[in-house]
């Protein structure tokens, strides 16, 4: 479904991605595993538009999208959570879900109604707060809110940066359990994560990256028990 060639993303002199190439089949979780600075938002960024790479390729089902336009990205079905979930603060919940189907047309109303009732059955707690202005949301609601608002442009692919980041333990459960169960739903996901453990737990594969490269990938469960990942990245247990 995605299939990233060869990309090398510079800012200024750093060479920031060097070379990456991976991919990510329909109906698979694939997570990019990896330490602070590795690249993995970077990678993000250039899937979704906001960074380009000047050699290589992306292709989002078979077509390429390396020069296109974010907006125009997720109207083909590709859509990104960013990293510290970046939500209106100053909307209302619900004016932050309908923001996120800004790239979807007007006669699609009677849709995008039935699409919030989703989020808000998916979500209970954003249905009670619906009114609720987003910035005084707990940090674990802000998170859902932006899963919610991705949701609302019905992608097809959904490219989440950093879910678990600042939530207690609890609430990264219920983040991974909700990332398992839109993914059951139909919707392919490319996970970025520092927290490898939950990561590798929910993905079917894995990528992991190293200062700008992918040193190594395969399936979820083989890496969770591969004697590099536990050391660098599982606290060596
Ligand atoms: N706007 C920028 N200007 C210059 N360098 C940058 C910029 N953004 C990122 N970098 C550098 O590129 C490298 C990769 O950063 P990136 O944000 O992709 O890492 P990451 O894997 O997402 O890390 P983290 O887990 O901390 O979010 C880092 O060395 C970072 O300092
Ligand atoms: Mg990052």
């Amino acid at each position: 479904m995605l299939v990233v060639t060869d990309i090398n993303v510079y800012y200024g002199a750093i060479h920031a991605l060097k070379n990456v190439s991976f991919y990510v089949n329909e109906g698979e979780i694939v997570s990019l595993i990896g330490a602070n600075g590795a690249g993995k938002t970077t990678t993000m960024h250039t899937i979704s538009g906001l960074l380009t790479s000047k050699t290589g390729d992306i292709t989002f089902m078979g077509k390429s999208i390396l020069k296109a336009e974010p907006h125009k990205i997720v109207k083909l079905g590709l859509a990104q959570v960013p990293e510290g979930r970046r939500v209106f603060s100053n909307l209302t919940v619900q004016d932050n879900l309908e923001m996120g189907a800004y790239t979807r047309s007007i006669n699609q109303k009677r849709e995008i109604e039935a699409d919030l009732e989703m989020v808000y059955q998916r979500f209970p707690r954003l249905r009670e707060r619906r009114r609720q202005l987003a910035g005084t949301l707990s940090g674990g609601e802000q998170q859902m809110l932006s899963i919610g608002r991705a949701l609302m442009s019905r992608p097809k692919m959904l490219l989440l940066d950093e879910p678990s980041m600042g939530l207690s333990p609890i609430l990264v459960q219920e983040i991974f359990n909700c990332i398992r169960e839109v993914n059951q739903n139909g919707t392919t996901i490319l996970l970025v994560e520092q927290n490898a453990k939950m990561a590798l737990s929910v993905s079917h594969r894995a990528y992991v990256m190293e200062t700008g490269s992918i040193i190594l990938e395969g399936k979820s469960s083989d890496l969770l028990d591969n004697a590099l990942v536990k050391k660098a990245y599982l606290g060596g247990e």
